[in-house]
Parts: C-alpha cells; structure tokens; sequence
C-alpha cells in the first residue's frame, strides 16, 4: 500500500482511496466510458467534477479529489437548507446545459446496479436526452462553505432525459422520502413545497414540470422491483434491503401516491 493512502470507502458498493489530491477507484466494465464523459465535461469547463487521470499501476482508475465536505446521514441543516437546494439544481442544470452536447462513444458501457428484475420495470422516458450522472444520494454530493459544489461518483452515469434525472436528484434531497425516514432536519412539510423550489430553481418549463409526479411515481414503483433483485443477487445491497431498505421503499412508494395531487398542484402554481 502506497504511505500515503487514506481509505474512503470500503464498506459500501466500491473500495476507494485517496492519494494525496487524488482518488483510486477499482477499475470496472463502465470505467472508460465514464472517464470520457469526465474528460468531456472537463474540457467544456465543468469544474465541479473529478477530473479523469487513466490508470494507475495497480489497474485503478485515478481522479482528481474534489476538496470540501461529503454529508453524511443523519443530514447536517446546513445540507438541507432551500438554498442548497436550490445550488444543487442549478449546479443540475449547468451539467445538463454542457452534457446536452456530448455523444457517448457507440460502444458506451454503462454501470447498473447488480441484479435483473424477474419482470422489466416500465422505462422512465422514451428517448433519452442527455447523458447524466443519475446518483445524487449525499454521499455523492461534495459542499463547500456549506452549500453544494459539485458531484463524485459518476458510476451510474448513463442517457436519461433532464426530468429523469432531476428526479433522482429530489428523491435524495427535496426528498421523496415518507417523514419517517427523514434527517431531523427536514420535516413532515418539506417534500413537496421543497420539489416545487428545486423546479423553480432548476429552471422546468411547463413540460418538464408535468412530467415529474408521474415519472417520480414510477420511479418509486421501480425502485422497489430493482432493489429487491439488487439485494437477490449481492451480498452488500442484500444487508442494505434487510436494514430497512425494503420498507422505506415502501413507506415512499405509499407517501408518494398520497402527495402526487398537492405536488403536481405546487409545481403548476
Ligand atoms: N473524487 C473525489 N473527491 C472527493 N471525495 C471523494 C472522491 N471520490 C470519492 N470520495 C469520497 O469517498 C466516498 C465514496 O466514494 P464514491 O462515492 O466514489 O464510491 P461509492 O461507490 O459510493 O462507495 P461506497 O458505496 O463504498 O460508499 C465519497 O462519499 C466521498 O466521501
Ligand atoms: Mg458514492
């Protein structure tokens, strides 16, 4: 092991260590695909991303560590202020504006969580749009001076359409999660006064707001099917459904089809 290594990550889905001002990450299937789509916002000026180094000699793939604070559950107030929020979508927004313009290399490989439902799950949107990073749980969103900087983490980065992806992103953050599982510091009124601002900051047009209730709903419905194969077929997303995952799925999934009247009201106000 190199002197200077510092673990990160080794608990979850991926091992990752920092070198000085860079992060390793075990190289897989999606790797190169995704350190063009990191080259490319690069170099149209993105400079809340890691930046893609190639690979190390023990086979890793070497990016640049993005400085400033990872949160972490129980949720800090700070993370979850409307005005980070509104950061996150507008930092959501400049991806998108930039990634608009890159076309994937025909031969793309993209990262999926493990496991194939026994019943395909209906996709969230005909034709993808974009390419974006689809993953905004905390863990993957770097602050600085208490407000969101940038993004890590790209492995689930893959076509989507804007909406899709914004949706992810109020999943973590407006959240669309029931009370019961939220940090202290969001309360039972935040989802849906909270997804409204994440719209009005991101910039939605009258179409895009329409289509984020049903696509949220669908998503949670999916969301329960690709878990549970997840957890089927990998020991670390098994432990994650026996933990709780399943329920709290559930408990969105019931909170969401509740709310969907008031949300879709709140984003069309
Ligand atoms: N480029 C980076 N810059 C700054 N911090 C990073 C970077 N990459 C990873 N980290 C830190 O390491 C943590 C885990 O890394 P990452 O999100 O890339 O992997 P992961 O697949 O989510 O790992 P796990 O599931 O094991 O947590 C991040 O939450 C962050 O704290
Ligand atoms: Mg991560």
């Amino acid at each position: 092991m190199h002197p200077e290594e510092q673990v990160l990550a080794t608990g979850g889905v991926t091992h990752v260590v920092r070198i000085g001002d860079t992060v390793r990450r075990p190289v897989r299937p999606f790797t190169a695909t995704v350190q063009e789509y990191l080259r490319y916002l690069c170099n149209a000026g993105i400079g809340f991303v890691p930046e893609p180094h190639g690979y190390d000699g023990q086979g890793r793939e070497i990016l640049s560590f993005v400085e400033g604070e990872v949160p972490v559950e129980p949720l800090p107030s700070w993370a979850t202020s409307d005005d980070a929020l509104g950061d996150l979508a507008q930092l959501i927004r400049r991806l998108h504006d930039v990634s608009v313009a890159w076309e994937p290399p025909r031969d793309a490989i993209w990262g999926t969580i493990p496991g194939t439902p026994s019943t395909p799950v209906p996709p969230l949107f005909d034709v993808p749009e974009l390419v974006s990073h689809q993953d905004y749980c905390p863990g993957n969103v770097v602050f600085r001076d208490r407000r969101p900087f940038g993004f890590i983490d790209f492995d689930l980065a893959r076509p989507t359409t804007r909406v899709a992806d914004c949706v992810n992103a109020a999943y973590w953050w407006a959240p669309l999660l029931h009370p019961f599982d939220r940090s202290p510091s969001l309360s039972d009124t935040h989802g849906v006064e909270r997804l409204r601002l994440f719209a009005d900051a991101y910039g939605m047009d009258s179409r895009q707001r329409a289509l984020v209730v049903p696509l949220a709903v669908q998503r949670s419905k999916n969301s329960l099917i690709t878990m549970r194969a997840a957890a089927d077929a990998d020991p670390v997303f098994n432990r994650w459904w026996k933990e709780g995952m399943e329920e709290r799925l559930q408990r969105a999934e019931r909170w969401l089809a509740a709310e969907a009247p008031r949300m879709a009201a709140a984003l069309r106000s």
